[in-house]
Formats: C-alpha cells, structure tokens, sequence
C-alpha cells in the first residue's frame, strides 16, 4: 500500500492538496477514537472507472454515525459526488476509497458536546489485501486470543475508528506469530470475524455464514457474496458457526472490500479441506471479480460509474 500517487483529497466540501489536509492535535476524534468510516473500492471497466456499491457503503456510513449521535454534515448525494469527483482529480483507474466522519476540535471531555464534525475522504491505490498469493492459493490464519467484543460494549454493526483497536489487537498478534490474518471468537467463543473481514464456511455443497446476532459487522462484500453464490445454484445459511465448522469445512474464505474474497487454507497449521482454493470458493471469487469489473451483466446494478469532473 502506498498513500504517493495521492494528489488531492476531499476535506470538509472541497477537493485539495494531499499535504493541506491536516488535523490538529486537539481533535476529539484523536484523543478517544470518535469517529467512523468506510473503506469501498473503484474498479476499473471497460467503461471508465466504477465504484462497487457505493450506495451502501455510505448508507452504513450514515448509520454508523447515527449511532454515534455523530451529524455528518452533507447529504448521501453529495457524498456521492465528491467520492467520484476525488477519482476523477486523483485520475485513477482503480482505488481503495476512505470516508471519515470524526470529531474534531473544540473540547476534550469525553462526552463531545459541541466537537465539530469533520468529514475527509481519501483515495489510493491498494492491491490485495492479503496478497495476490493469498487471493491465488488461501491464506494462512489463527485463532486470536483477543475476543471480538459483544454489542452491549460496542455496536458491532457500526464501522467506528475506535472500534478497530480490538483488530488492531488481534492481527498484529496474527502477524507477529507468522500468520496471515486472525479470526476472532466472539464472547460465547463462536466464531465471529476476522480482523477486517467475514467468514464463510463450505461443507457438503452448502455455504454458510454467520450474522449480526454473532457480532459481526455487516459485510457489504458479504452480502455480495452471498447473492452470487444463490446466483450460482448454491444454497447458503446464516447461522451461528462454531469453531469446529470451521477446522471441519471442505473451503472457507473472508469477505471484505480490502480481502474481496480471499480462501482460507489453514488455521493454527490444521489444513482446511485440500488446502488450498477450494472449487466453489473460486467460482464465487470468479465471479465476484466479473461482477465489480462489470463483465457480469448480472450484477451491473452496484457499479456506480464514476463520471468525469473538470477539476481547476
Ligand atoms: C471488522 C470487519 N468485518 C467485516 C468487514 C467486511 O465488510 P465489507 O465487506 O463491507 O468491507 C470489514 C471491512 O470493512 C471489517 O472491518
């Protein structure tokens, strides 16, 4: 990942220089992590640009600061414009896209009484998350001794910057003992998410995920994969997952805007299935990559083409 082609970005209703936007130190947002995001992509077509379900990202954007009380000054629209306008001056084909909407600075009590809201987007190119290989032949994870937190301590469906810490936790634990990526049990010990993504589980044809009551965030690459793998014949559930659904599958992968849609081919050293890409995994990997490059009629409805703007 590399923030140098980035030249400008969108703070606050206008379009400018990558190194004019700054915080300052006494920012809310800072000091407590009052703040929430959206991470979305912009795939490239055969038409120009298009970003993948932007509608939803910035509706769960929205929700999420709703349950923040956080006002996000600017409506879905105009949020919509601005993401496309930033592409289109940054002249990107393909790139990761960063909303944030944090409190900013008038006070230092937790409780944010009159902050500011402040709301920046950025955007920049970034490859795989988990590595072309890890796209290619699955990836390696653990089981996090860090417990993802229950909704009675945080609001799991929410995308808030505070949140992460507790991923922060977890996949620097993952990496530090050699493996890609960890997958955290929620507070009953069922499985609950990956530091970044969701899980499903392959067995006997069927394909499984688990749900809100489990923790989760509400994955938008999710439920993508969810209406192509239905799309594709195959019957999905969402239900509570345990650990041995997961050590017992035939195929697993995460989903996630970062991860698109990666497999998971060992967790703690014990090899998933035949460890590696399972077949049904890479159907639906094959064709989640058709659907956000729009070479999948099928699924043209979340791409939103990003039309030009003349920038000065
Ligand atoms: C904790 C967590 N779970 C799941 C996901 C997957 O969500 P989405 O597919 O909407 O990117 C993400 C990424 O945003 C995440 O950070």
């Amino acid at each position: 990942m590399s923030f140098e082609n980035i030249k400008w970005i969108w703070k606050n209703g206008e379009i400018i220089p990558w190194a004019d936007a700054t915080v300052h130190v006494s920012a809310h947002g800072l000091h407590y992590g009052s703040g929430v995001f959206e991470g979305i992509r912009c795939y490239e077509t055969a038409t120009g640009p298009a970003v993948f379900r932007l509608k939803e990202h910035l509706e769960r954007f929205f929700e999420s600061a709703a349950v923040y009380n956080f006002v996000i000054p600017y409506t879905l629209e105009e949020l919509t414009d601005a993401v496309c306008e930033l592409i289109s001056a940054n002249e990107f084909k393909s790139c990761y896209i960063r909303p944030i909407a944090f409190l900013g600075s008038k006070s230092l009590g937790v409780f944010p009484g009159s902050c500011p809201t402040e709301v920046s987007i950025m955007a920049w190119s970034w490859s795989a998350y988990l590595g072309a290989e890890g796209l290619e032949k699955g990836v390696r994870i653990t089981v996090s001794p860090w417990r993802k937190f229950h909704s009675s301590m945080l609001p799991t469906t929410a995308k808030a910057c505070g949140q992460y810490l507790n991923s922060l936790l977890a996949v620097s634990d993952a990496l530090e003992r050699g493996f890609d990526e960890a997958i955290l049990l929620d507070v009953n010990g069922r499985l609950a998410e990956g530091s970044g993504e969701n899980l499903f589980v392959i067995k006997d044809g069927v394909i499984t995920t688990n749900s809100a009551t489990d923790s989760i965030l509400m994955g938008i690459t999710r439920d993508a994969a969810i209406e192509i793998a239905r799309t594709l014949g195959y019957a999905v559930e969402t239900k509570p997952l345990e650990l041995d659904d997961l050590l017992n599958a035939d195929e697993a992968f995460f989903t996630g805007t970062a991860a698109e849609i990666t497999p998971i081919r060992e967790v703690d050293d014990r090899v998933i299935g035949a460890g590696k890409r399972g077949e049904v995994t890479e159907k639906i990997q094959n064709t989640f990559f058709d659907a956000v490059s729009g070479r999948d009629e099928r699924f043209l409805e979340w791409l939103h083409p990003v039309k030009r703007f003349v920038t000065a």
